[in-house]
């Protein structure tokens, strides 16, 4: 089934019933849609927004408490607004040993969230990922996709500094 992006379809400027008619219309009595239309939803929000939840459920005649299920089954669907910062630390094996947990740690403390969450201010967000394809440079972390190597407790507290 050949998925094109909603942005194909619907500006981005549209208001939150015109996207919520464009999903229903596309992926309404399909087969297996209702992952597909979150994919939908998450690529356009960046999340899947609670308002748009709730009134796609009966457009797409599936239970509010089906799109939650999978919504929250799926570690790729975000119930919050991306961070305006995503700060990536790797936990592969190599960045383990090296001290990848205790960066996770300081970071949390920092910032005040935990793994997966976003700042209430909405600047970071956090995530955890598996290798990130630069082990010797362990442990390693990114921000919006800046790789930062050989990372210290210190050194994260003086980067995240910098983009606040
Ligand atoms: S384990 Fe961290 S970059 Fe590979």
């Amino acid at each position: 089934m050949e998925n094109k992006p909603l942005t194909d379809t619907i500006e981005p400027t549209e208001n939150q019933d015109a996207v919520v008619a464009a999903l229903a219309e596309k992926w309404r009595d399909k087969k297996g849609s209702l992952i597909m239309a979150l994919h939908d939803v998450q690529s356009h929000y960046g999340y899947i927004p609670r308002d748009v939840a709730r009134k796609l459920a009966p457009q797409l005649n599936v239970p509010l408490a089906r799109i939650y299920e999978v919504s929250t089954f799926y570690n790729y669907f975000r119930l919050t607004p991306p961070g305006k910062h995503v700060i990536n630390v790797c936990m592969g094996t190599a960045c383990y040993l090296k001290g990848a947990p205790e960066l996770i740690e300081e970071i949390e403390s920092l910032l005040g969230i935990k793994e997966g969450q976003t700042t209430s201010d909405g600047l970071f967000q956090l995530e955890v990922v598996r290798c990130l394809g630069c082990c010797g440079l362990a442990p390693v972390k990114t921000i919006d996709g800046e790789v930062h190597a050989k990372m210290t407790r210190k050194q994260v507290a003086e980067i995240i500094a910098k983009y606040k």
